[in-house]
């Protein structure tokens, strides 16, 4: 998977991508990430990248020349390659979005900042628009790199355990259930029975009934969506208020 990352602050990119899981993904071949400085496209004597907003009002636009020029020359004779704008009025980043751009060989991220873009970016340029939440970031800088993160981790190979992605929170519509590790005792509190019982299927209910109704208490939102077996329905059901 290769990233093109179009920024006016390529270098808010530097620490987050080079470290830990990201830094090996990118050692080992199976992500390369360019970052691209729009001011370095644009053409006037200042390298100007904004402007006053037409109509008046407040705060400054991202203007559209540099950032057309930007794209345009970085993608020139590719074609299928998703053009993403990150901004707050995009359809909503989730689990479902990052394995669908997962499955592109390369993607742009164009990073909004100040006020807002050039309408014409989203409308001319952009094939995408993508929020991470509904909150308003100072840029689209961090937004680009949440979505290089969940979906480089998604990559095949990019964790040690293949079976990771699978028992994610929202992999498949639910919240993960707690995790304990050494030791078995700490302040007094104990880990769970269970986990130390050996007894594989049965650890494996266990595992599921607590995404379930970990899912219910944090995110019953999320159940009316999720796949649920027949036996998770059951279990669920002992809960609902009579
Ligand atoms: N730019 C500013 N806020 C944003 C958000 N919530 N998501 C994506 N890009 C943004």
């Amino acid at each position: 998977m290769h990233f093109d990352i179009f920024s006016l602050f390529p270098s808010m990119f530097r620490g987050p991508l080079e470290e830990s899981i990201l830094k090996r993904a990118q050692e080992r071949g199976y992500v390369s990430i360019a970052v691209h400085n729009i001011r370095d496209y644009a053409t006037d004597k200042h390298h100007i990248t904004d402007d006053a907003p037409y109509g008046g009002g407040g705060g400054m636009v991202m203007k559209p020349e540099p950032i057309f020029a930007a794209v345009e020359t970085v993608l020139a004779g590719e074609t299928g390659v998703p053009i993403i704008l990150l901004t707050p009025q995009g359809r909503l980043f989730t689990q479902a979005v990052a394995r669908e751009l997962a499955g592109y060989r390369r993607i742009a991220l164009i990073c909004g900042h100040y006020e807002g873009v050039d309408e014409r970016v989203g409308q001319y340029l952009a094939t995408d628009e993508i929020s991470i939440g509904d909150y308003v970031l100072t840029g689209g800088e961090l937004a680009a790199m949440v979505i290089v993160d969940a979906v480089t981790r998604l990559l095949p190979g990019v964790l040690g355990d293949p079976g990771a992605v699978l028992e994610d929170s929202h992999a498949d519509g639910l919240l993960e259930g707690p995790h304990y590790t050494r030791p078995a005792v700490f302040r007094g509190w104990a880990v769970p029975e269970i986990l130390l019982s050996g007894n594989h299927a049965a650890i494996a209910r266990w595992r599921r009934e607590q995404a379930l109704l970990r899912t219910l208490q944090r995110r019953p939102d999320l159940l009316a969506k999720a796949n649920l077996t027949p036996q998770d329905r059951q279990f669920l059901a002992k809960f609902e208020p009579s």
